[in-house]
């Protein structure tokens, strides 16, 4: 193993186009955190969108604005890699070695891939399947220590591991065995409409959730609408939970605690509350749209800016890759 001096970390978002609130809070505040402490890789998992059928001017329109995004939210590409997948073919390479190291009785196991069989019917395509042995890929080919992973992901870890512990039983060392980053901050935002869900974009009722790049008077116009209670008081109650999800909101954007936020609303009613929520939104996002609007008419620092991270990511994956392909046995 290669000596460094912080521990890495690796984490990938597909090029969904439309992040929201809860993408930033959760995760993206987090990936830009652990910057200053870790060694870290993000990738645009873009090899990972076309599972399901994609359009291809909106695809590639999705993967340069999550890119933009990114670097808008804060990812710094001097202090962190930050590339699209598939611009390092190793990704593709270490896949099919590791598939046929992955069975497809764990496979069939994967919850995700049950969803989304159900869901899309028509298009059960092999890549579906074999999802976690790209995501196994993507995470191995860096010797990452850590993934951070919200629940969604954490199946997907856990085959990335058994592969990894695997392959090292038949080849020693070949991989170092990433484990669950649980970050210190990190809100679960919940939907605005129906607070005892997850905030998310596949919603169809729009006002459910808030993307980064919604529009102030949207970002307001959906909090004034959130669903709440009759208790008409400001406190953070069991049972309350459209109230609560708008305190976590209110609280990692302003940094107040529950109790200064209660005390801060103590006599005032939810009205004021939604508004003062909805204004502390807008406010945290606009320099990150700002941001996002300048690097979206620098197209040419953009690319710079990927090629340089994908030509360093690609000078770690290919010594991994090299490496599991003698052991394997290929003429390397
Ligand atoms: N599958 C992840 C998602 O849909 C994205 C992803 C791809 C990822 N490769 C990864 C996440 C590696 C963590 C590590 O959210």
């Amino acid at each position: 193993m290669e000596q460094q001096a912080k521990k890495r970390i690796y984490s990938a978002i597909q090029p969904s186009g439309m992040l929201t609130l809860g993408n930033y809070l959760g995760a993206l505040r987090n990936w830009v955190a652990m910057q200053e402490e870790y060694d870290c890789i993000y990738t645009v998992a873009d090899l990972h969108a076309i599972t399901v059928r994609q359009e291809p001017a909106k695809l590639r329109k999705q993967i340069l604005e999550t890119y933009a995004l990114l670097m808008a939210v804060g990812i710094d590409p001097e202090k962190s890699l930050l590339f699209i997948q598939s611009h390092v073919a190793a990704h593709s390479q270490l896949s099919w070695l590791l598939s046929c190291y992955t069975q497809f009785g764990e496979l069939s196991r994967m919850t995700q891939f049950k969803d989304k069989s159900a869901k899309h019917a028509d298009n059960i395509n092999a890549g579906l399947f074999s999802y976690p042995a790209l995501m196994a890929a993507d995470i191995l080919l860096y010797q990452a220590d850590m993934v951070p992973v919200g629940a969604d992901q954490k199946q997907h870890l856990e085959i990335t591991r058994d592969i990894a512990n695997r392959m090292n039983n038949l080849y020693p060392n070949v991989f170092t065995v990433p484990e669950p980053y649980i970050p210190k901050i990190g809100a679960r935002v919940m939907s605005l409409q129906e607070p005892t869900q997850k905030m998310s974009k596949s919603d169809p009722n729009v006002n459910a959730w808030v993307a980064i790049l919604d529009k102030p008077d949207d970002i307001m116009r959906k909090f004034k609408r959130a669903v709440t209670d009759s208790d008409a008081c400001v406190r953070y109650a069991e049972g309350k939970d459209g109230i609560n999800n708008l305190m976590d909101i209110y609280s990692a954007v302003t940094g107040k605690n529950y109790q200064e936020i209660e005390k801060e609303f103590d006599g005032k009613g939810y009205g004021d509350f939604k508004l003062a929520v909805g204004e502390a939104v807008v406010d945290a996002l606009r320099p990150v749209q700002d941001r996002f609007y300048d690097l979206m008419n620098n197209r040419d620092m953009l690319e710079t800016t990927w090629r340089s991270s994908a030509e360093q990511a690609e000078a770690i994956a290919r010594r991994t890759l090299g490496k599991v392909m003698k052991k394997i046995g290929f003429i390397y």
